[in-house]
């Protein structure tokens, strides 16, 4: 049998069923509680054991192809980490909105991360290369529904999942991280208790819907204040029918939660023909490591 030496995943799209905000740490993080839910939406990428060096070439919604793209960083990282000379080619399609609060350049470093090692085996620890890459990429190793805490990257995954039709929107800009972080102040912080309790009611496989009232996201005041169409984009979501709307992260994607899968569709259909871009989908119980990979010879 000769080596594997390309690995193709698709790397989900996060939303966030709740975000708190603890307080700011003195290595300038944010201390946090959330809970991550994978949907069905992705990008699609290809790993390589090709040419010497790094390269990478992506299409779809505009990223870097640099060592400003995650995706590179990972894989540097995995190569130092495993002593091995880098040798990979990463072929990115973006599906997943840039600045949108999807976690798509956290899912797309995790996948390389994942694919590396299927290709490789190198014995390296995937969660430690993971948090070093970046909050959110640690997550996308597993996947489902699991609650994030310290700066997003210590993670407890649910045994039950949540499950539902969602629809995401997003206005037309974008928020990076950063940007959105640096918006925060005390009074945007709270205790976490709202969040905790959620995770709770879903490990014991409460409907998300009748929990609304524990879906909460610290980021949403002040984005929402800062950029007011994504509030009016909430909005339309929740007189489209949504039975909760929310942020999605640190913006500027919104998502709403409703109980069938022909409202969630119209309501993408509406907002589509009003000029946004939307995504109708499901949350999922997705592994990206251990699920939809492909092998090739
Ligand atoms: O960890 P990541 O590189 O994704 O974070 C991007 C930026 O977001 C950080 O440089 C920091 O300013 C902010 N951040 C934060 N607290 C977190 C996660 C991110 O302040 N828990």
């Amino acid at each position: 049998m000769g080596r594997t030496r390309t690995v193709s995943l698709k790397a989900c799209a996060k939303i966030n069923l709740g975000l708190q905000i603890l307080g700011k740490r003195q290595d300038g993080y944010h201390d946090l509680i959330t809970i991550f839910q994978t949907v069905d939406l992705a990008d699609e990428l290809t790993v390589r054991l090709q040419e010497p060096g790094l390269h990478m070439a992506a299409d779809g919604f505009d990223v870097p192809e640099d060592e400003n793209n995650l995706c590179i960083r990972a894989a540097g990282l995995y190569f130092e980490v495993a002593g091995k000379e880098p040798v990979a080619t990463i072929q990115l399609t973006k599906n997943i909105p840039v600045g949108a609060g999807l976690g798509g350049g956290s899912s797309d470093a995790a996948a390389t991360i994942c694919a590396l090692d299927r290709l490789l085996d190198a014995g390296v620890d995937l969660q430690a290369v993971a948090s070093a890459v970046g909050s959110d990429v640690a997550f996308f190793l597993q996947g489902g529904t699991a609650l994030g805490t310290g700066r997003g990257e210590q993670i407890v995954r649910s045994p039950q999942s949540a499950a539902g039709d969602v629809v995401l929107a997003r206005p037309d800009l974008s928020i990076s991280t950063k940007t959105a972080y640096g918006l925060l102040g005390p009074g945007s912080y709270s205790d976490g208790a709202k969040t905790r309790e959620l995770f709770d009611r879903l490990q014991q496989g409460a409907d998300l819907l009748d929990c609304a009232a524990l879906l909460v996201n610290d980021f949403e005041r002040v984005i929402e204040g800062e950029y007011p169409p994504v509030r009016r984009l909430r909005q339309q979501l929740l007189e489209a029918g949504a039975g909760v709307a929310m942020l999605c992260g640190s913006g500027s994607c919104v998502f709403g939660l409703f109980a069938d899968a022909t409202a969630a569709r119209r309501c993408a259909e509406d907002l589509r023909k009003a000029g946004y871009w939307t995504y109708a989908g499901k949350m999922l119980n997705y592994l990206p490591c251990a699920a939809g990979a492909t092998r090739k010879q």
